[in-house]
C-alpha cells in the first residue's frame, strides 16, 4: 500500500494540502536538473530560460526513467532513455522516436505548483492534485519590508517530527543551550500556558518573557510555520530580539530538511551593521547552537514517542501531534472514500 495513503505514512512524510520548503534557491542553478526527495516524493527541480523554478515528479512518463538524468532544453526537459520531451506543465511535447504518436500533447507528468520566497523554493503537495493550491502565506519576518533575514538550511538524520517537537519545546533553551550566548539567562523552572490563535496556537511561559526562549507560535494553514524570539545581548548590534521562523520538510522517514530564517526588524545603517555582525560573528555561534539540537535529535530512538512520560512543559507537543493525527486521518478518509457512483437508470 502507498504509505501516503495511510495516517501513519502521512505523519511520517508530511501531510498533504501543504506548501513545504524544499531547498534553498541557490541549490537549483540555471541549466541544471536537480533530483531531491521530499515529503515522500521523488522530485525533479529545474529553472526555465526566464529563471522560474519548476517542480515535477522525477519519473519519465514513458517508462519511468529518472528525468533528472536527462537533458535541460531551456523550456523543457528531455529524458535520456528514449528522448521524450516534457514541458513545465507536464505535457509531453515530443516523442522523437515516434513523431505524432498519441503520447504527444498529453499532460501526464505530475507537476507540483512551485514558488520562491526568502531564498527558498516551496512546492504545494495537494491531496487532490487537480485542485488549485491554497495561497502560500509567508510570516511577516520573511515577507520582506523592514525585516532583514538570513536563511540557515540543515539536513538532519532524524524524523522531521522530532524537530517539530524540539521547536515547540521552549524549555530546552535553558538546559541544552544554557552555555550559548543567547540562552544563558533566566529561570530554569516555568509554568506554561497555551493560547489558541486564528491559525494555530502560542505556547508561552506565564512568568518570564524576553529573557530566554520563552514562547513559540505554531501557525497551521497552507504551510506549517514555527515562529519564536530569542533575546539578543547588546553585543549583537542594533535591533530588537532575534526572531526565528522555521519550516520543516521530510526527506525520508528518518531524515529531514530544516529551514531557519534568522530575522531582525532593522533598517538603514542598523541593518548594515547587523548583517555585518551576523556574517562575521553571530552565524558561527548560531550554528553551534543548532548542532546541539542536531545531536539530540539524531541520537533519539525510533520509538521515542512510544515510551514517553510527558509533563506540563510538553503540552504544545501533545496539541500539535493531536492536530496532525486528526488531519492525517481526515485526509486518508478523503483518499479512500468511494467515488460517487453513477446513477442507475430506472427501467
Ligand atoms: S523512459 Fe523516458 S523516454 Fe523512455
Ligand atoms: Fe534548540
Amino acid at each position: 500500500m502507498n504509505p501516503l495513503h495511510t495516517t501513519e505514512g502521512l505523519l511520517r512524510f508530511g501531510l498533504r494540502d501543504r506548501w513545504y520548503p524544499l531547498c534553498p534557491s541557490g541549490h537549483v542553478r540555471p541549466g541544471e536538473l536537480v533530483r531531491i526527495e521530499r515529503a515522500g516524493e521523488q522530485l525533479l527541480l529545474w529553472r526555465d530560460a526566464a529563471g522560474a523554478v519548476h517542480v515535477q515528479e522525477d519519473r519519465c512518463p514513458h517508462r519511468a526513467a529518472r528525468l533528472s538524468q536527462g537533458v535541460h532544453m531551456g523550456d523543457r526537459v528531455a529524458c535520456n532513455y528514449h528522448g521524450v520531451q516534457v514541458d513545465a506543465e507536464g505535457t509531453v511535447v515530443s516523442v522523437p522516436g515516434s513523431p505524432g504518436c498519441a503520447l504527444e500533447g498529453r499532460r501526464v507528468l505530475r507537476t507540483f505548483p512551485a514558488e520562491e520566497h526568502a531564498g527558498a523554493i516551496f512546492a504545494w503537495f495537494g491531496l487532490d492534485e487537480s485542485a488549485p493550491p491554497a495561497p502560500l502565506e509567508v510570516p511577516e519576518p520573511i515577507a520582506g519590508g523592514e525585516w532583514s533575514q538570513f536563511l540557515c538550511y540543515v539536513e538532519w538524520d532524524a524524523p522531521y517530527l522530532y524537530s517539530l517537537d524540539n521547536l515547540l519545546d521552549p524549555m530546552h533553551g535553558a538546559f541544552l543551550h544554557r552555555n550559548s550566548h543567547t540562552m544563558f539567562a533566566g529561570k530554569r523552572e516555568a509554568v506554561f500556558q497555551i493560547r489558541a490563535t486564528d491559525k494555530g496556537f502560542v505556547f508561552e511561559k506565564t512568568d518570564q518573557r524576553g529573557v530566554n526562549f520563552d514562547w513559540v507560535e505554531l501557525t497551521h494553514g497552507g504551510a506549517d510555520w514555527v515562529t519564536l524570539d530569542i533575546p539578543y545581548p547588546d553585543t549583537a548590534g542594533p535591533g530588537g530580539p532575534f526572531t526565528i521562523v522555521a519550516g520543516l520538510a521530510a526527506i525520508s522517514e528518518n531524515r529531514h530538511a530544516g529551514f531557519f530564517w534568522r530575522c531582525r526588524k532593522v533598517s538603514g545603517w542598523e541593518r548594515d551593521s547587523w548583517r555585518f555582525l551576523y556574517r562575521n560573528r553571530l552565524e558561527a555561534r548560531h550554528y553551534a547552537v543548532l548542532e546541539q539540537d542536531r545531536e539530540m535529535a539524531e541520537a533519539m530512538p525510533a520509538d521515542a514517542w512510544d515510551r514517553e512520560n510527558l509533563y506540563q512543559h510538553d503540552i504544545a507537543l501533545v496539541r500539535m501531534r493531536r492536530l496532525l493525527k486528526a488531519e492525517a486521518a481526515k485526509q486518508v478518509a478523503r483518499l479512500t472514500e468511494p467515488a460517487t457512483a453513477a446513477p442507475v437508470p430506472v427501467a
